[in-house]
């Protein structure tokens, strides 16, 4: 059976991207973004990102990214500023059956914020249900917990990421920190995904872009 088929979030898909900074995701995201709606001409694919994605949310990006705060004030605001991305973009847009692509989701917070900064998981347990705790009814009432339906974690070194990272940009708060820190955003990001594994997949991102964009492909017809 498709992805599609087996969607946690039907009539819609929400497929997320992620990575320590310097994977190379964002070269891969729009390329992908167009690839779906080639192969589903019926299904508007929506491309967006945390934080971010709405215009809150773009004010609370630029906080977030420039303005040093404490720990728990952070993850408090990517998680304020997601609430409203699922609000206002992305569940509407599940619901309307469109594929949603976004840029990051939670799985960062537990990186950076846990894994990275060192925020006690439990807290952004709490803070990940606060959030996505939905409701279902038909028939009998079910909680659950609204996730991505794929998410692909491009994975490499750290000490790789940050040598590209340094050739190609100014870094913001978060690509100023050092190779330990992304190891330890690494680590948390890989145990999410071995934690749930039927929605990961993980790219080797230290391969030719080349290379990686014939495994998207590959996974894109998997959808
Ligand atoms: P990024 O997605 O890498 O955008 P760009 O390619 O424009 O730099 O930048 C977002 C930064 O925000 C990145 O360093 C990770 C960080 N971040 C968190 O720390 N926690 C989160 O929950 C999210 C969504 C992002």
């Amino acid at each position: 059976m498709s992805l599609l088929a087996q969607s946690a979030n039907k009539p819609g898909f929400f497929i997320s991207f992620e990575g320590i900074d310097g994977a190379g995701k964002s070269t891969h995201i729009q390329a992908f973004a167009d690839e779906l709606a080639l192969r589903f001409p019926n299904k508007e694919v929506v491309l967006t990102r945390e934080p971010g994605g709405t215009e809150l949310g773009e004010k609370l990006r630029d906080i977030l990214l420039h303005h040093p705060m404490h720990l728990e004030t952070e993850a408090l605001l990517m998680f304020a500023a997601r609430r409203e991305h699922l609000a206002t973009v992305i569940e509407p847009a599940l619901q309307s059956g469109k594929i949603v692509i976004s840029d990051r989701f939670t799985d960062a917070s537990f990186a950076y914020q846990g894994g990275g900064r060192g925020l006690d998981l439990a807290k952004l347990y709490e803070l990940e249900v606060w959030v996505q705790m939905r409701l279902q009814s038909n028939g009998v009432e079910q909680r659950y917990v609204l996730q991505p339906d794929l998410t692909f974690l491009f994975d490499l070194p750290s000490a790789t990421a940050e040598a590209r990272r340094s050739a190609a940009r100014d870094p913001d708060k978060f690509e100023q920190l050092n190779t330990d820190f992304f190891e330890k955003v690494r680590q948390e990001y890989l145990r999410r995904a071995q934690d749930d594994a039927a929605r990961f997949r993980i790219i080797d991102a230290s391969q030719s872009r080349e290379i990686i964009w014939k495994k998207l492909k590959e996974i894109s017809l998997s959808i």
